[in-house]
């Protein structure tokens, strides 16, 4: 009992385990997500109805889209962003690994005689033969991957996005990161029963990497016949060291705003966005 409550309470190797898929296509957790994402009135998961009509809006004027548009939203989710996108007219891919979600979006275009390509896979493997004018990954997923996965993932941008085409993504800011602090909890039934149907017991660490500006949320959860632990990693940015790992990859950032819908940047807040092109 002393040894497994040392290692639960232990700082994990910085990004030493990649674990999202725990969290977003569980049978059960990716059930109590889409819930999260279909709530209109939360920002957790997906941000609420009133955020992402202005979003899509905001890229429309910034973009033009329409029916020569090609855009592929990357950690799509149900598919609350890719259905209006198709609504506009453009020819839509949306990558997710919860089937869960992935379902619930065909489901969703089916029923509005649309017509959506959705891939069910880890985005990090997506490979296509598309030259998109558009690329999003929205809600700050790009924060949950070490830096190794982001480079990838911006090479694979880099490959599929036209060359007169954009990216948009937001991420979590350094004002974010100061906000955080290294906590330790412990409940029965933890999160009101998220992590599983069946009685168990969860732990929640927090522990801060300050000098990388990373956050890690891990999860140690027990029921009577399962022991696992889920890792949420959160890297935050300033905007030079964003700009450093784009510039890497070979894309300039064209503009900066406080978030998808074309806020003003605010180095106060938690989260910022940009948008990219190649150089
Ligand atoms: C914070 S949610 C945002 C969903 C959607 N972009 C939105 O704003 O409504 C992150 C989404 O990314 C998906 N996701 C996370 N990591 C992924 C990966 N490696 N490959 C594919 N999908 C991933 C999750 O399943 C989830 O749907």
């Amino acid at each position: 009992m002393f040894e497994k409550l040392k290692l639960i309470n232990q700082r994990p190797a910085i990004w030493s385990r990649y674990t999202a898929a725990l969290l977003w296509d569980d049978k059960h957790t990716s059930e109590q997500m889409l819930q999260l994402h279909l709530n209109h009135d939360v920002d957790i998961a997906s941000r609420r109805t009133s955020f992402i009509d202005r979003s899509v809006g905001w890229m429309n004027t910034q973009f033009n889209i329409n029916t020569n548009t090609k855009i592929c939203d990357f950690g799509c989710g149900p598919g609350l962003y890719t259905i209006r996108f198709a609504q506009l007219g453009a020819e839509v891919t949306g990558v997710d690994f919860s089937t869960r979600s992935i379902d619930y979006a065909r489901t969703q275009a089916e029923k509005a005689s649309l017509s959506i390509n959705y891939v069910n896979q880890d985005y990090l493997q997506f490979e296509g033969d598309i030259q998109y004018n558009l690329i999003t990954l929205l809600m700050c997923d790009f924060c949950a991957l070490s830096p190794q996965q982001r480079s990838q993932l911006l090479n694979k941008f880099h490959a599929l996005l036209d060359d007169s085409g954009h990216v948009v993504f937001d991420v979590y800011s350094l004002a974010g990161f100061g906000r955080r602090e290294e906590v330790t909890q412990y409940a029965h039934n933890l999160l009101n029963g998220f992590w599983a149907v069946e009685e168990y017991y969860g732990f929640l660490n927090t522990f801060l990497y300050t000098e990388e500006h990373v956050a890690l949320d891990k999860y140690a959860l027990f029921t009577k016949e399962r022991e696992w632990e889920v890792y949420n990693w959160l890297q935050y940015f300033s905007l030079d060291s964003l700009r450093k790992e784009i510039e890497l990859a070979g894309f300039t950032i064209t503009a900066t705003y406080s978030d998808v819908a074309g806020g003003n940047y605010d180095d106060d807040k938690s989260e910022f966005a940009v948008g990219i092109r190649k150089q």
